[in-house]
């Protein structure tokens, strides 16, 4: 079985990954620092695949640690989603934010190019697009200056994949844009788990649901939308989990020295106030919500144009924002409520 290394696999978007990995018969192995992270979600993992999943509590910024890892596995490939991704802290962190999402990229390359691992799949955000002047966006709308420092961190990364790869270096290298990760395992056993108080549109949304938080606030509803909040695409983890899977066996039919970018996205855009309806649907209540300011940086509307990644990597989404909703929820049930 091909072994996989994918670093932050106990976060978010990482621990979906693993499971999406394993149901394509690979081996996914795990580096999480746990900095964002909990081994509860590692059990989660371990009781959906029925099996251990290895996974080693080691900092991406370790390099002898990191080279143990490739010492003790043959790995196939790996999935890089260790990275810092506060919006708000990285404006009054910036080098924390810098130091970390830049250094584990390079440290990786070079161990990867030391063990002679060759193909990677780069974590990347839709946040590089700013806010585009045409919609849907396609990859080949050029990029704008970064919003916050965790944005020109992605931006900066994808500029070294591309310089690495001008190099003529023996690599193959995917990066993805995801636009808005949402929804949950639907078994119920891994989620998101933010760490305080979310930051995000839908574990606001839940944990509201469930009692935890007594409001949401929508951030403004005089843009020039359908219903003046602002629109977003929302995919679910495990469509986008997927989309790892199918990038990676798209780098292992490539010629060495290959770059290539996607967006990941549903290609549908919706407004918060739908996000909210659509929450009330499945979770059969209504949600306590008011309408307030604008959020300072925030972009108007933006979602993808999947032409791309339809067609060359045969991949789509395949839930809808209900059954991402449905998911989070479920989750949320399961996490407990006030
Ligand atoms: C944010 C980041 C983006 C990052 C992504 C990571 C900003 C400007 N962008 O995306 O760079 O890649 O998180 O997940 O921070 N909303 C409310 N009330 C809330 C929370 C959100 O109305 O309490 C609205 C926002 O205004 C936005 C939508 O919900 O329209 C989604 O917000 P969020 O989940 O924070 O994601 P993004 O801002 O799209």
């Amino acid at each position: 079985m091909k072994k996989i290394l994918i670093t932050g696999g106990a976060g978010y978007i990482g621990s979906h990954t693993a499971v999406a990995l394993v149901n394509s018969g690979y081996e996914p192995v795990i580096i999480d620092n746990f900095s964002n992270s909990e081994k509860s979600t590692v059990a989660g993992l371990n009781k959906i695949c029925g099996r251990e999943i290895s996974c080693y509590e080691v900092d991406c910024l370790d390099r002898s640690a990191v080279e143990r890892v490739f010492l003790d596995n043959d790995f196939s490939g790996v999935i890089h989603f260790a990275a810092f991704k506060a919006v708000g802290e990285s404006t009054r962190l910036p080098l924390k934010y810098y130091s970390n999402n830049i250094d584990s990229l390079l440290i990786l390359l070079e161990t990867m190019s030391k063990f002679g691992v060759k193909d990677i799949v780069f974590s990347s955000s839709c946040t590089v697009y700013g806010q585009p002047e045409i919609l849907p966006v396609k990859e080949s709308t050029p990029r704008q200056l970064a919003e916050s420092p965790y944005g020109n961190t992605k931006k900066i990364c994808e500029d070294i994949l591309v310089d690495y790869i001008k190099s003529g270096a023996d690599s193959r290298i995917v990066s993805l844009r995801y636009f808005n990760p949402v929804g949950a395992h639907p078994s119920g056993e891994i989620g998101e788990l933010p760490l305080g108080v979310p930051n995000n549109l839908v574990p606001f949304i839940t944990q509201t649901g469930a009692g935890l938080r007594k409001k949401l606030t929508v951030f403004g509803d005089k843009y020039n939308t359908p219903d003046g909040t602002c629109v977003r695409d929302y995919i679910h983890v495990m469509d986008l989990a997927e989309a790892h899977v199918k990038s990676l066996e798209y780098l292992f039919q490539q010629k060495n020295n290959f770059y290539d970018l996607f967006n990941v996205g549903t290609g549908n855009g919706n407004t918060v106030l739908e996000v909210i309806k659509t929450f009330e649907k499945v979770s059969g209540q209504p949600l306590n919500y008011e309408i307030g300011l604008r959020r300072e940086g925030d972009i108007e509307k933006v979602w993808a144009d999947t032409e791309k990644i339809n067609n060359v990597l045969g991949w789509e989404a395949k839930y809808s924002l209900e059954d991402s909703l449905r998911d989070s929820w479920n989750w949320q049930l399961k996490l407990g409520k006030k």
